[in-house]
């Protein structure tokens, strides 16, 4: 066996949603981060355009993050503005040691579906996940509709077809690594062979 494939597996499985509610004050050093956004590149991607982009929120950048969200959350609830869910996003960027945006930039041709990029970018932030999991790091991807704004895609500096994908916390657990649950296999697959 080329890799320790039970290792692998097990890494896999073991990928939790924590929520910085749930995140212990342990900081996230930048070193670290840098080599979650390298497996993030080793995602698949139609054409080779890497859609990707990250914009990393750490120390100093927190604050900054909190402002557009503050500002941003704002301008889209309108009337249905709710001071309590503002406070919670603003709570979850507070307790995290690291906050990741996530954007999918769209080539000018658009030969690639829209979709193919999409798809992409989730491939890259699995890839951040699952190495943030064998760090012993929690991650939550959150996707207020907010986000999915011009307002937010301007913030990420991406250009009218590139989107902001949502945030992704990191950090560590200050408790008991959650279990996951999922319907098994036959639930969600087909087999067709000819064997009787
Ligand atoms: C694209 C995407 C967006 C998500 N957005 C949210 C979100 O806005 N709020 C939330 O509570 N969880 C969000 N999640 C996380 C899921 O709730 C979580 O993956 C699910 O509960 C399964 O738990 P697990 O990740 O620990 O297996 C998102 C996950 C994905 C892949």
């Amino acid at each position: 066996m080329k890799y320790n494939v039970s290792e692998i597996a097990e890494v896999i499985a073991n990928r939790r949603t924590i929520k910085p509610e749930h995140f212990s004050e342990r900081e996230v050093h930048k070193e670290l981060i840098e080599k979650l956004l390298n497996a993030a590149k080793w995602a698949p991607t139609h054409g080779l355009t890497q859609p990707w982009r990250f914009k990393v929120f750490l120390k100093d950048g927190l604050p900054k993050l909190s402002a557009f969200i503050d500002q941003a959350y704002q301008a889209f609830s309108k009337a249905d503005f709710n001071a309590k869910k503002r406070d919670k996003y603003l709570n979850r960027i507070a307790r995290s040691s690291v906050v990741i945006m996530i954007g999918m930039e769209r080539q000018e041709s658009e030969k690639i579906p829209e979709i193919e990029e999409v798809l992409s970018v989730g491939c890259a932030t699995q890839n951040i996940c699952l190495l943030a999991t064998a760090y012993g790091l929690g991650t939550y991807w959150s996707s207020p509709k907010f986000l999915y704004s011009d307002t937010a895609r301007e913030f990420l500096g991406l250009n009218t077809k590139g989107k902001c994908l949502g945030l992704l916390f990191v950090g560590y657990p200050n408790s008991e690594w959650p279990k996951g649950q999922r319907k098994p296999v036959e639930y969600f697959s087909e087999w067709v062979n000819e064997e009787k």
